[in-house]
């Protein structure tokens, strides 16, 4: 990002201020510039990243059964497919019966939609969530 730095005003209701300044102190953040990089980054984070394809990098979360049939060896097959932005994979047991994955991607944001997609939608996943967590141009 350019170094500039631009200052500017905003207009805002004083109990949306109040709220978002106790909620920002709570949080640990010491001035109200730092909360609204923050939420600027997550913004464009959130917004632009399928959009335009950047290249990404974000976590594929996945909770399973693993008892389901052949659901431990589709989703190794699947990584197995997708090796070449699959950064690295966490597999926790969380129980006797279900495991929890964490799949680090790196990739054009269209790669990283169509591997969690083909993750999150083999059958016998619980639950699947793709976080984004940053884009070209923000780091
Ligand atoms: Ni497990």
């Amino acid at each position: 990002m350019a170094d500039m730095v631009t200052r500017f005003g905003a207009s805002v209701d004083t109990g949306l201020l109040q709220h978002f300044d106790k909620l920002a102190r709570a949080k640990g953040y010491t001035n109200r510039s730092e909360v609204i990089r923050d939420l600027m980054r997550e913004f464009i984070v959130a917004n632009e990243w399928n959009l335009d394809d950047k290249r990404s990098i974000g976590t594929v979360t996945l909770v399973y059964n693993h008892h389901a049939v052949d659901l431990s060896e589709r989703l190794t097959s699947i990584q197995h497919d997708y090796h070449a932005i699959i950064i690295s994979t966490l597999h926790i047991h969380l129980d006797c019966d279900n495991c929890l994955e964490v799949i680090i991607v790196k990739g054009h944001g269209k790669q990283l939609e169509e591997v969690a997609n083909a993750l999150i939608t083999a059958k016998g996943v619980l639950l699947g969530r793709l976080v984004v967590t940053a884009v070209d141009g923000l780091l």
